[in-house]
C-alpha cells in the first residue's frame, strides 16, 4: 500500500477558531474562577464562575485593573508583586498558590484559594488565576476549632472530675478504714476491760498483802504497771470508738490551756522544755465538751514534748481566724522545736495505731483522738512539720454561737445562755 502523506491540518488538529470555541467552552463550564490578566495587570478575561463569585458581569472589569477584585491592603501590594516577578523572577505566587482574600462587587469580602500560571500568548505574557471560594471550608474548619476548644474544656472538665472522685475515694476508703477500727475497738474493749479490771483488782489485793521486802513484790509491780497500760489502752480505743454523751459547756480556752500545761508541766520540765504562752487576751470562749478538749490538748503536748527529748521551746499561741464554711474561728497553735516529721509520714500520723515511739511508749491513737473530737466540734486540725525543725499543730474551733451548740447536740452544764 502506498505510503501517502496526510497534511497535518487535515488530520488531528482542529482548526484555530474550533480550539478557541472550545477553550471558551471550558472556561464557561468549569467550577473555578478563572481570570487571566496582561504583564500590566489589567484583566483579559472573566469566566462565568469568576462573575458568579465576585458579583461583577466580565464586561464590567475588562481592561480593568485586577487590584478591583481585592482589598485595598492586597492591592497595593500586587502591583509590585507583578513588577517585581518581571525584574527579578522571584516567583511568591505563580506556579506556588496561596490563601488570598478576595473583594466582590457589594463589598463583601471573602477566602479563596489562588494559583497563578503564566503563558505567552503571541509573544505577550499573560498570566492566568485559577480561584476557588473557600468560605465554607474556612466555616467548617472554624467549627472544627471550636469543636476542638469544646472538647478539650470537657476533657480538661472530665480530669478534674475524675481527680475529684479519686480524692473522694480516699476519703472514703479512710473513713471505712476509721470505721472498722472503731467497730473492731468497741468490741476489743468490750471484751477486755471486765478481765482487766478483775486482774488488776486481784493484784491491788496480793500486793497490799506483800511485805515491802517480799522478792515477788518486784515482779508484782511490774505485772500492776502492765495491766495499768493495757487500761490505758482499752481506755483509748473506748474513747475512740465512742460517739455522742458529749458534755457542753462554755469553755475558755486561756484557761483550759493553762489547765492542760499545768498537768503535763511535770513532763516538760524535766526535757528541760522552754514554754511560751502567746494567748491573745481577747480570745473568745467556745462551746465545748471541756474533758474532752482537755484530752486533745494533752495528747498534742504530750507529742510535742516527746518530740523534744533534749529540751526545746514549745509556745502556744492563739489567733482569730475564718474557718472553711466562712464562720469566725479561733486558730490555736502548737510549735515545738522538736525533731519533726519527715513528709512521707506526715500523711499518715493521724491513722489509727499509727506511731512512731518505742513498744510501750504509744499507742498511736492519740492524734486519731484529737481528730475525731475536733471534728465533732466542727473544727479542723492540720500539722505542719519540718524535719530536724519542728512541728506546728493547729487547731481551728468555731467561736461561740448558737451554730456551734447544734451538732453537739447537747445539754448546757454551764447556766449561761448560749449565744
Ligand atoms: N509534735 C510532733 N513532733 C514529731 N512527731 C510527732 C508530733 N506529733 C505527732 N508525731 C508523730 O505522730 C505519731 C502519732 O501520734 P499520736 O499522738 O497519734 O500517737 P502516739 O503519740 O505515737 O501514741 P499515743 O498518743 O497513743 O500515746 C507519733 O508517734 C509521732 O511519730
Ligand atoms: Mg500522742
Amino acid at each position: 500500500m502506498p505510503l501517502v502523506a496526510t497534511p497535518r491540518a487535515q488530520v488531528s488538529l482542529p482548526e484555530p477558531p474550533a480550539a478557541e470555541a472550545r477553550m471558551q467552552a471550558l472556561l464557561e463550564a468549569i467550577v473555578d474562577g478563572v481570570v487571566s490578566i496582561d504583564a500590566r495587570g489589567r484583566i483579559l478575561s472573566f469566566n462565568p464562575a469568576a462573575e458568579r463569585m465576585f458579583g461583577y458581569r466580565k464586561e464590567e472589569l475588562l481592561g480593568q485593573s485586577v487590584n478591583i477584585l481585592m482589598p485595598a491592603d492586597y492591592a497595593a501590594k500586587h502591583d509590585s508583586y507583578i513588577a517585581n516577578y518581571l525584574n527579578t523572577g522571584v516567583k511568591k505566587i505563580i506556579g506556588i498558590g496561596r490563601e488570598v482574600i478576595g473583594l466582590r462587587k457589594d463589598g463583601s469580602t471573602f477566602p479563596m484559594d489562588l494559583s497563578v500560571a503564566e503563558a505567552r500568548v503571541v509573544g505577550e505574557r499573560i498570566f492566568v488565576g485559577v480561584l476557588r471560594d473557600i468560605s465554607a471550608r474556612k466555616i467548617a474548619e472554624q467549627e472544627l476549632e471550636r469543636s476542638h476548644d469544646i472538647l478539650a474544656k470537657t476533657v480538661a472538665e472530665l480530669e478534674a472530675k475524675n481527680e475529684e472522685i479519686r480524692a473522694m475515694t480516699q476519703q472514703l476508703w479512710q473513713a471505712a478504714k476509721l470505721a472498722s477500727v472503731g467497730e473492731l475497738a468497741a468490741s476489743m474493749a468490750h471484751e477486755l476491760n471486765n478481765p482487766l479490771a478483775t486482774v488488776s483488782l486481784r493484784i491491788e489485793s496480793v500486793l497490799s498483802r506483800t511485805q515491802a521486802d517480799d522478792p515477788r513484790r518486784k515482779q508484782l509491780t511490774v505485772i500492776d504497771q502492765e495491766i495499768k497500760r493495757m487500761g490505758d489502752l482499752v481506755g483509748n480505743l473506748l474513747q475512740f470508738a465512742r460517739r455522742g454523751g458529749d458534755q457542753i459547756s462554755t469553755v475558755e480556752i486561756r484557761d483550759e490551756l493553762a489547765c492542760a500545761v499545768d498537768l503535763i508541766n511535770h513532763h516538760l520540765r524535766k526535757r528541760m522544755i522552754t514554754i511560751v504562752q502567746d494567748l491573745a487576751p481577747d480570745t473568745p470562749a467556745i462551746y465545748a465538751d471541756r474533758q474532752k478538749l482537755r484530752q486533745v490538748f494533752l495528747n498534742v503536748l504530750t507529742n510535742a514534748g516527746d518530740a523534744m527529748p533534749r529540751g526545746g521551746t514549745l509556745t502556744l499561741r492563739t489567733s482569730p481566724t475564718t474557718l472553711d464554711d466562712g464562720e469566725p474561728g479561733i486558730r490555736i497553735a502548737f510549735t515545738d522545736t522538736g525533731f519533726g516529721i519527715p513528709d512521707e509520714l506526715l500523711p499518715r500520723i493521724m491513722e489509727p495505731f499509727f506511731t512512731t515511739k518505742e513498744e510501750g511508749k504509744g499507742t498511736g491513737l492519740g492524734l486519731a483522738i484529737c481528730r475525731r473530737i475536733v471534728q465533732e466540734h466542727r473544727g479542723t486540725i492540720s500539722i505542719q512539720s519540718t524535719p530536724d525543725h519542728g512541728t506546728t499543730v493547729c487547731i481551728d474551733l468555731p467561736v461561740k454561737n448558737r451554730g456551734n451548740v447544734k451538732p453537739l447536740n447537747e445539754v448546757c452544764c454551764d447556766s449561761d445562755d448560749p449565744g
